[in-house]
């Protein structure tokens, strides 16, 4: 198979995790016989720094004709007093816009070797297995009118939370389907008790529900959600919500994993004409400037969205479940780097991913 894959490394940390995320993709197409085409771009503050945009249009054109882009990380605190226009987090939010990835798949499993990691107690955390399906490219995240207004001496913020009903049915869709992959069960998660926004998110997904009577769905709202996630967590499959919900939610989602460097995602939309998947795949994680350089983050939420990749964009489960499998070998080996708390000296970033190919 041909595989075409943009990376853009992006801030921080990005470079590093994307280099072992890469080397992973490497090695997994040289053994199954895959040729891989790779090339790469600018995305966040670096693109600022070379371009003067975060989304350069040399970006989106290379992103529109790749077949899965893996994305690293964006921001850095000198961007931090920057207008809107000019912040690394724009060109992310541009290029998921761009790729139409409404649907971001963010999966929390608390692996057994790394339940000492969380610093939940082991048995509430133990067999944690879910998939958030975030809502990508609508909500507060987009809406307009938005912005800083100076009126009546008086100075006012303003941001819009706006759904439509497609919006809100076709990611529902996408997380009945993954449901029947899984445990047959839907849990939506809104403000429904305040907000009109989630008093149609309900009211559509209950519609939705009707096309997969397979599917168990309940409800709840989002504040009683980050409790449970920490009280009761297994009582989770497919978690369904929109854009800062699952934004929220899926940080939380990182203590129950033992560290948000294990965090993979994949975003994806609807099918291309080609019949290709359009993705874009990247760790939950954030550039960690603090760390940045030395060697150090957890490449492992990268690699696990190089899994995501090879199996939601290219359809090659056997090799996905390959990477999966070494990533779970390497944890149980405890060649871990430092976020992952190891009882021996912590592995560096590439020590991590040189496991992870010696393990597939
Ligand atoms: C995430 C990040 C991004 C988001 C930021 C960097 C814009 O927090 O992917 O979870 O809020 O979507
Ligand atoms: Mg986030």
């Amino acid at each position: 198979m041909d595989l075409n894959v943009l990376v853009l490394p992006g801030d921080g940390i990005g470079a590093e995790v994307t280099g072992q995320a890469v080397r992973v993709l490497r090695h997994v197409c040289e053994k199954w016989g895959h040729r891989l085409k790779v090339s790469e771009g600018l995305l966040g503050g670096v693109a600022i720094h070379r371009t003067g945009s975060p989304f350069p249009e040399e970006t989106a054109r290379l992103a529109a004709s790749t077949d899965a882009t893996l994305m690293g990380a964006v921001g850095l605190p000198e961007f931090d007093n920057a207008p809107p226009e000019k912040r690394p987090e724009k060109g992310l939010l541009g290029i998921r816009k761009a790729l139409g990835v409404y649907a971001n798949l963010r999966p929390v499993r608390a692996y057994a070797a790394l339940l000492d990691s969380s610093p939940l107690k082991n048995h509430l955390v133990e067999g944690t297995d879910m998939i958030i399906v975030r809502e990508l490219t609508g909500g507060i995240y987009y809406g307009t009118p938005r912005g800083i207004f100076e009126e009546g001496g008086e100075t006012r913020a303003v941001n819009t939370m706006t759904y439509t009903r497609s919006e809100i049915e076709r990611v529902s869709r996408m997380a009945f389907h993954l449901a029947r992959t899984r445990r047959k069960k839907v849990t939506s998660v809104d403000k429904s008790n305040v907000l009109e926004n989630s008093q149609l998110w309900r009211r559509v997904v209950v519609e939705i529900a009707r096309e997969f009577p397979d599917v168990a769905l309940d409800h709840i709202l989002v504040d009683n959600c980050a409790m449970q996630l920490i009280l009761n967590p297994r009582r989770f499959d497919i978690v369904l919500t929109e854009n800062m919900f699952g934004d929220i939610l899926s940080d939380e989602g990182a203590v129950l994993a033992g560290s948000i460097g294990m965090l993979p995602s994949a975003s994806i939309g609807d099918r291309r004409p080609s019949g290709a998947q359009v993705g874009l795949y990247e760790p939950v994680h954030g550039s960690a400037p603090d760390i940045a350089g030395q060697n150090k983050a957890n490449p492992l939420g990268a690699i696990g969205s190089v899994a995501a990749m090879l199996s939601y964009s290219f359809g090659l489960r056997e090799e996905a479940a390959a990477v999966e499998a070494a990533i779970e070998r390497v944890l149980s080996s405890g060649n871990v780097t430092a976020d992952l708390r190891p009882t021996g000296a912590p592995a560096t970033t590439e020590q991590v991913g040189e496991a992870v190919v010696a393990a597939i």
